[in-house]
């Protein structure tokens, strides 16, 4: 496909989406696992601190309340065809809940474009 079939692919309905996540750094694995299972097969990981509507004031991080507004979190970037967007965040939603507060956000964006950097193969048939 040529990269500027790619407007017109969207239009048709077929789009890719970024799905950015913040959830407990010891939770990662079993999201991780969780998501190759259903289909996910790329995604970008990072190390962050955030807070959410506590200020991070009453969490509790390694058995210790964090005196400080931002607590260790972890970032996951996923693209996926459209048609996976909603399992994704299910499964994060359901495998990185323990019910306490701070489990974590996730958000689901459109993607202007993906691209395969090897073989130049753009959005689904990049990921
Ligand atoms: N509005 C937001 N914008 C961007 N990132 C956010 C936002 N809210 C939360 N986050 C990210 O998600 C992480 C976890 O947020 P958290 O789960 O504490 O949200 P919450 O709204 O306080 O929910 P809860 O009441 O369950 O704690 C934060 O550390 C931050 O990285
Ligand atoms: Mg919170």
């Amino acid at each position: 496909m040529r990269p500027e079939q790619g407007a017109e692919v969207q239009q048709q309905g077929i789009v890719v989406k970024l799905i950015i996540a913040a959830i407990k750094p010891f939770k990662l694995e079993e999201v991780r696992e969780a998501l190759t299972t259903i289909g996910v097969r790329g995604m970008m990981v990072t190390e962050i601190k955030g807070f959410g509507s506590q200020s991070g004031h009453t969490e509790i991080y390694r058995g210790a309340e964090y005196a400080v507004n931002f607590v260790p979190k972890v970032r996951l970037e996923i693209v996926v065809p459209d048609s996976l967007a909603d399992p994704v965040v299910e499964t994060i939603r359901t495998t990185a809940k323990t019910d306490k507060i701070g489990d974590g956000k996730i958000f689901v964006l459109d993607v202007e474009q993906a691209v395969r950097v090897r073989t130049g193969e753009i959005n689904d048939d990049a990921l």
